[in-house]
Formats: structure tokens, sequence, C-alpha cells
């Protein structure tokens, strides 16, 4: 009897772990398909998707039937199909609130030499987010930018920034300056810049899918993206009423690019926007962000940045999932951004 019970618990331990093994296998086998194992996609359809970057299953689940059809001439119906294998052969349903919590908790914050600036942030700019400020010329948008290519690399020894520069007003000699500030190594820090000069909106558009490649083909630690100026060269190339539908699209495109990158690769997006007078507005700040409800949406925080008295500057927080409205005052010098004394 005594020899059957444990001959029983046994075989139901070992029914345990076989079970364990078979569940852990199907997660893995979840995990290592490839674009090859989807059925109904042939070698040469594979082959294309992954020439155009549609490198692993999950830029394929995340994307939209006509990006597909658009860059690589299949059909809507195959599109179709193949998003929804890539689907279902991936984990992509609800979260527990719990689990969004720990995922929270991955997030880093980035310095940007204020701590009137950062805690208007609730500490910093968010990884996973995109923080975007809009201001007049001067009003400090690129020099926050550069401030924070070089704080970010506090964070880990080999964090990276990656500054697209569609202006022409990235300055390594600037850099050099924020790091004796900053009490950082100079030559170290300038290495962890990657810089990209963007000729054209497509080129930009192209740089930011890039990005990807750097994290998993030469296995960098990019913390901060930031793009320098976002709508520059959109504002400038579709002129005219006509051209507005197409310009959202695209910017709406370029925007969900770097969103879906910060997400999946937990570094930060910093964009700089422009303003334009609005004469109709007659009281208020005459003012408004480029790039209109689809720049404004897709940003996670929003910054107004304006001059201030005695060449101080004024960012607002104009939006954000989670912190209220507010100001902080800060200061450029040739160290840094600072808080006003
Ligand atoms: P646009 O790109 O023209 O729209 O402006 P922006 O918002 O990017 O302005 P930017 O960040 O270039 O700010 C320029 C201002 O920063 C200058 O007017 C200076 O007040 C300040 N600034 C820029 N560089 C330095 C520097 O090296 N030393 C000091 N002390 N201040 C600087
Ligand atoms: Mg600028």
């Amino acid at each position: 009897m005594e020899q059957e019970l444990i001959q029983e618990n046994k075989k139901n331990g070992s029914k345990e772990v076989e079970q364990k093994r078979k569940r852990r296998e199907l997660k893995m086998e979840k995990q290592e398909k490839s674009i090859h194992d989807l059925p109904g996609v042939g070698a040469a359809t594979a082959e294309k998707l992954m020439s155009v970057g549609y490198s692993d299953l999950m830029s394929i689940a995340v994307a939209s039937p006509s990006d597909l059809v658009d860059s690589t001439g299949m059909g809507i119906a195959l599109a179709k199909k193949v998003i929804a294998v890539a689907r279902s052969s991936l984990d992509m349903g609800f979260e527990s609130g719990e689990e969004l919590l720990r995922r929270r908790e991955k997030v880093i914050r980035l310095k940007t030499g204020s701590k009137a600036f950062d805690s208007l942030l609730g500490g910093g700019l968010e990884t996973g987010a995109i923080t975007e400020c809009f201001g007049e010329f001067g009003s400090g948008k690129t020099q926050i930018g550069h401030a924070l290519a070089v704080n970010c690399q506090t964070v880990d020894k080999d964090a990276v920034a990656v500054y697209i520069d569609t202006e022409n007003t990235f300055r390594p000699e600037r850099i050099i300056q924020l790091a004796k500030g900053a009490g950082m190594d100079e030559e170290q820090v300038l290495k962890s810049i990657k810089v990209a000069r963007a000729y054209n909106s497509d080129h930009q558009m192209l740089l930011a899918e890039k990005v990807e490649d750097l994290i998993k083909k030469q296995g960098l630690n990019v913390k901060l993206v930031i793009v320098d100026s976002l709508t520059a060269h959109f504002r400038a190339e579709f002129i005219g009423r006509g051209t507005l539908a197409d310009r959202q699209q695209k910017l709406n495109k370029h925007m969900h690019v770097l969103s879906k990158l910060a997400d999946r690769h937990n570094f930060s997006v910093y964009v700089t926007n422009q303003v334009m007078a609005k004469p109709d507005m007659f009281f208020g700040d005459p003012t408004q962000a480029i790039g209109g409800h689809i720049v404004a949406h897709t940003s996670t925080f929003r910054i107004y940045l304006r001059k201030g008295k005695k060449g101080t500057r004024v960012a607002k927080l104009v939006d954000s999932p989670n912190l209220p409205e507010g100001e902080a005052g800060f200061y450029v010098d040739e160290s840094g951004v600072k808080d006003v004394e």
C-alpha cells in the first residue's frame, strides 16, 4: 500500500514536471518563431519583409496592413493574414495593472541639469515616452537637447545618446563645454553620442527606424533619442493647404515609429518643435506648436518654452498623463541648463 502511494506520488510529480517542461517549450517556441515560420508566408515574402526592416514578429504584429502593402507590394489580404498570424504567435493581449506597474518600475528619468525643470516632469524625462519641447527661436530647445545628450550618460556606464539633427545645429564643441560643466570625461561623452544629419523628412524618418539597428546590430545601450527639430523639414516640404493631409500622415507615422521604439527598448525620446504665430487669437499667447493634433497627441509630455526676465527661460508643462500643469524657471549658461537662484 505504502509502496503504491509512493509510486502514485512519483507519477504525479513527474506529470507536473512534464507539464512544466511542455509549458516552457511552448513559450520558447513562441519566442523563437521567426518570420520564416509564419504559415502562408513564402520565403520570398519573408525575405522582402526582412529587407524592408520587418526583422522580427513584433514589428509585423504592430504594423498596419497598408504599411506592409506599401513596403512590400504584397496583396492586402495576405498583409492582413500575416499580421494576424504574427499577433497570435505573440502574447499581445491585455496586461494587468500590476504587470504594468512592474513595467513602470523600469522607467528611468533623464536629467536636464535644472532641478526645477526635472521636477516639473516628475524627476526628469521618462524612458519609454516622448517628451516634446516647443517654443520660439532661442527659447532653449536645442540647448536642452545637448544637455540631455550629456547627462543621460550618467544613468549607465555604456549609455548612448542618438542625435537626429535636421537643422545642422548640433555642436560637438558645446558638448565638450557641457561635459566639463558636469565633471565628465569629454572624450568619452562625445564618443557616446551618435549624430546623424537628416537632409529631408524621408531621411529623418529612415534615421528614426535605423535606431533599432544601433541597438540590435551594434548592441548599443541607447537611452535617449533626440530629434531636433521634429517638424522643420515637414513644414518646409509640405506647403499649402492641399498637402496638409499628406504631411500629417507622414508625421503620424514618424511619431509612431519613435513611440514604438521608445517603448520596446525603454529609451527616452526628446523632440523639439517650433511655434507659429496665430494671428486670429486675441487673448493669451498668440503662438501654437507646429504639427497640430498629431504631434500633440503622440507626445507623452509637452512643454512650452518661453523667454523670461533677465535672460531666464520658463518651461510650462502643458500636457502629461499623470502630472499637474506647472511652470519652472531655468537658464542656460556655459556649463549647462541651471536653476534660477
Ligand atoms: P531655434 O532652434 O532657433 O528655434 O531655437 P532653440 O529653442 O533651439 O534655441 P537654443 O536652444 O539654440 O537657445 C539659444 C540660447 O541659448 C541663446 O540665445 C543663449 O541664450 C543660450 N545659449 C546657447 N548656447 C550657449 C552657450 O554656449 N553659452 C551660453 N551661456 N548660452 C548659450
Ligand atoms: Mg534649435
